[in-house]
């Protein structure tokens, strides 16, 4: 493992590039709420794309859905989450600062003020976000912004089923945003009161259930290594009774050693017939299914394996950060995996000389039909090439006045700073090979 990373230092590398900043910081920002900038974007475009591809586009057992953010409140009573998603408030006697009971030591002075006169009794504080449908604020147009991606799974399991004629075991998948009222959401992108999720409601036999959870916690595991998710700050936790959520009759959290500590990455439940079965009870509507071999009808068990996508970038960006010295100065490189950077391909004339510029540009929008590319002719070549080595980009096209003679470029890899000359007509074999998964 090389040198750990701070927050602050990667939390001022993401800003300076422009991977992720302060929301409405102009307005002096909103409750630790982030807006990922042009880089960030692609790296979360990404890193969705290659989970859709593993886990949906490459597999006939897992279909996809873009359900609604606003459900039914119907939905959230009988999910549990109206009785249940709850966290323990407490306040600080002196200057009234809320806590969540279990992420403070209570016999400690208070974080926000310092002072000791202790804390309230802990007060249940619902975690969904509540707003109204249509311009009346009445107490029937109440409606709550979805804490999980999950429930539409389950409450489209019959029409899903039925139009794709899968067979158990299959599985529904999602991504998209979740909002929490979290109590103290903080460690920059790791607790947020918006984020996104990428999950998967996997619907099985009961008498398969322990299989079916190894196999996942398995694909999981490829899925961490396929992100360059360094493996040994990855902990299973098997979680106990008392601490799963109320729907949960196994759960392991995937945990990551984030700079800041210890925690939860992604989660795999064991959510039995919780859900179909009291959704069917509340609708009335019919959620089982039927063997089409053995005609047995029952209500599927559900695997699931949940993603957070920003948890996801945090420990990609805490795995790919390298400080190395080379020839007497320090450089920064993101060793982001290559289908997940930015940019695959930085394309650099060595000079802004119109005839490099030329070639060069044509390379540009050749090379761009295939993968991401960002043409930079400013600075000097060292100053262009620690630039992309500090967002991640892979490889460097050089073209230089040799190029317009020899109709070649020189591939430059970020990582072991080797460059290879390459004939221009093989180039786009040459990196569709490199930065293929
Ligand atoms: N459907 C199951 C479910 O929602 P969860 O453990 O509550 O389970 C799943 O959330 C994942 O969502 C977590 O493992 C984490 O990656 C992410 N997540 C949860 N709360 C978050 C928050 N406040 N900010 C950012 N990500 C969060």
């Amino acid at each position: 493992m090389g040198k750990e990373v701070s927050m602050d230092t990667l939390v001022n590398l993401a800003k300076r590039r422009g991977f992720i900043f302060a929301g409405s910081e102009i307005y002096g920002g909103l409750a630790n709420s982030w807006d990922y900038g042009p880089l960030g974007v692609e790296l979360k475009n990404n890193i969705k794309k290659a989970w859709w591809k593993k886990f949906v586009q490459m597999r006939q057992d897992v279909v996809g859905l873009d359900a609604a953010v606003i459900m039914n409140p119907k939905v959230w009573e009988a999910s549990g989450h109206v009785a249940t998603f709850h966290d323990p408030l407490v306040e600080c006697k002196y200057c009234h600062a809320r806590f969540r009971e279990d992420k403070i030591d209570a016999t400690k002075p208070c974080e926000a003020c310092g002072d000791k006169s202790g804390f309230t009794e802990p007060k249940q504080f619902n975690l969904m976000f509540k707003t109204h449908l249509g311009p009346s604020q009445e107490s029937g147009t109440e409606v709550y912004l979805r804490p999980e991606t999950a429930q539409a799974m389950f409450v489209d399991f019959a029409q899903v089923q039925a139009s794709s004629r899968k067979k158990i075991p299959f599985g529904i998948a999602q991504i998209g945003r979740a909002f929490r009222n979290e109590i103290t959401p903080g460690n920059y992108i790791f607790r947020t009161r918006e984020f996104e999720q990428m999950e998967i409601e996997y619907f099985i036999k009961e008498s398969d259930w322990k299989e079916q959870f190894e196999n996942w916690l398995k694909l999981m595991h490829e899925w961490l290594v396929d992100c360059g998710i360094t493996l040994e700050k990855i902990h299973d936790l098997e979680v106990l009774k008392e601490d799963r959520a109320h729907y949960s009759s196994r759960t392991v959290d995937i945990e990551f050693d984030f700079p800041f500590g210890r925690g939860e990455l992604y989660g795999l439940a064991y959510r039995s017939d919780f859900d179909l079965k009291n959704h069917q009870d509340s609708s009335g509507k019919d959620l089982s299914y039927t063997d089409p071999v053995t005609n047995e009808k029952y209500i599927p068990h559900v695997i699931e394996p949940t993603f957070g996508v920003d948890r996801t970038i945090l420990a990609v960006l805490v795995s790919a950060y390298k400080e190395e010295e080379v020839d007497g100065e320090m450089r920064t490189v993101l060793s982001l995996p290559a289908h997940l950077a930015p940019y695959q391909v930085a394309v650099l004339p060595l000079m802004k000389k119109e005839e490099l510029t030329e070639e060069a540009r044509k390379i540009t929008e050749e090379l761009s039909n295939y993968m991401a590319v960002e043409y930079d002719e400013t600075q000097s070549i060292g100053k262009r090439y620690r630039r992309q080595d500090e967002i991640g980009t892979p490889y460097c096209v050089t073209i230089d006045y040799d190029s317009l003679e020899d109709n070649a470029v020189t591939v430059r890899d970020r990582d072991t700073m080797k460059q290879e000359r390459i004939a221009i007509t093989e180039l786009k074999k040459y990196l569709v090979e490199k930065i293929s998964l």
